[in-house]
């Protein structure tokens, strides 16, 4: 049911600090800071041959990632995103096998405008689960 890789999002507490090391360091194709102030973060795209890297940082004070940072103050792995065909259809499969979606279960626009869900990650081997239609 999965598809490709998406992306990988990566909380950091310092975005330019982050962008250098992907830039200078690594060697990669990073974006300048976009802000995304309904999801309450800035992102830095980093694209790589065959997935993206989302670096993130808390916007405003109601920001959802505010207290990951609070609680990882170094940064760190915050979520994986796996694409799917049809987003409907795969929350029904998932929640008739027993998993967990967060919120009402009901897909948002997420940051690249595209309908996403967020799956719990007591049932996906500890990590947060990002699910964008394709
Ligand atoms: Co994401």
């Amino acid at each position: 049911m999965i598809g490709r890789l998406n992306h990988v999002a990566i909380v950091v507490p310092d975005l330019a600090a982050a962008s250098a090391v992907y830039r200078d360091l690594l060697g990669a194709a990073v974006s300048a800071p976009v802000d995304l102030p309904a999801h309450g973060v800035t992102t830095v795209f980093v694209t790589l041959p065959n997935t993206k890297i989302e670096l993130l940082h808390p916007l405003g004070a109601d920001s959802p990632i505010a207290s990951f940072l609070a609680r990882n103050p170094a940064g760190g792995m915050h979520h994986v995103c796996y694409e799917v065909d049809d987003i409907t259809a795969a929350r029904d499969r998932l929640v008739g096998g027993g998993a967990r979606v967060l919120g009402d279960g009901t897909p948002r626009l997420g940051a690249h405008d595209k309908p996403v869900l967020f799956l719990h990650p007591k049932d996906f081997g500890g990590t947060l689960i990002e699910l964008e239609q394709a």
